[in-house]
């Protein structure tokens, strides 16, 4: 039954490492994990596709209502599908990540996709990740988590993570963290903040694995007052 589950929200900057550490503690609690970026990356694909500038309001707002985006948790991850096609590859790539950003700024874009993310709670059992998953999206989480690193820190995780490591240098990345971090906390709707009631968790010199293993923990003792 619902009783012997909560939600779990993790919420905070680009590169902190959210996305790793709520799919192993999904894993872990065999909750399902639920990537909300994921969704805004699919509408900005799509807005890509249909070339409506981000900045375009109206037309974003129109175009995203027309979309239909699901989400299939699986044992490699999570696929993302866009009108029945699978693009979950095609929302990594650096022209999606770079306009995201402006994408999420938009008012009827995160009302669409907010009232997704509900639905997708209703049962609880879930870990979702974003920018205000504890703050606006599932204000009643049972488990809120806010995890942040330094910078410097998500720069150089990112950069070791990026294949083609002639194309982009490491400082070009701290530029495009740090001016993703100033984009989605001083947006007007849903910023990325910290809520109240969030546990602050600082990755900077955490294992994964060790950031994992505290949200296991925490979520039992949760459990257990319940
Ligand atoms: O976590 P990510 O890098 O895939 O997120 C992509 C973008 O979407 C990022 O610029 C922040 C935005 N986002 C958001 O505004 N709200 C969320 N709940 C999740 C992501």
């Amino acid at each position: 039954g619902d009783s012997d589950r909560i939600n779990i929200a993790i919420d905070g900057p680009a590169g902190a490492g959210k996305s790793t550490v709520a799919r192993k503690v999904a894993e872990q609690l065999d909750y399902i994990y639920i990537d909300t970026g994921a969704m805004y990356r699919a509408v900005t694909l799509s807005a890509q596709r249909a070339e409506i500038e981000p900045r375009d309001g109206d037309k974003l707002a129109a175009h995203a209502r027309t979309l239909d985006i699901k989400l299939a948790p699986g044992a490699n991850g999570q696929a993302v599908f866009l009108n029945g096609e699978n693009i979950t590859d095609l929302i990594r790539s650096r022209e999606v990540t770079l306009a995201v950003s402006h994408v999420a700024a938009n008012e009827t874009v995160r009302d669409l996709l907010g009232k997704l993310q509900r639905q997708l709670a209703v049962s609880k059992g879930v870990v979702m990740d974003g920018r205000d998953i504890g703050s606006h999206v599932l204000p009643n989480a049972e488990l809120k988590i806010f995890l942040t690193a330094s910078v410097q820190e998500r720069a150089l995780r990112r950069y070791k993570e990026t294949a083609d490591t002639q194309s982009i240098t490491l400082e070009q990345l701290e530029q495009e963290i740090a001016n993703r971090d100033r984009l989605d906390e001083q947006r007007e709707i849903s910023p990325l903040i910290c809520a109240k009631d969030a546990i602050v968790l600082d990755s900077t010199s955490m294992s994964i694995d060790e950031v994992a293993a505290t949200i296991v923990k925490l979520s039992r003792t949760k459990l257990a007052e319940a």
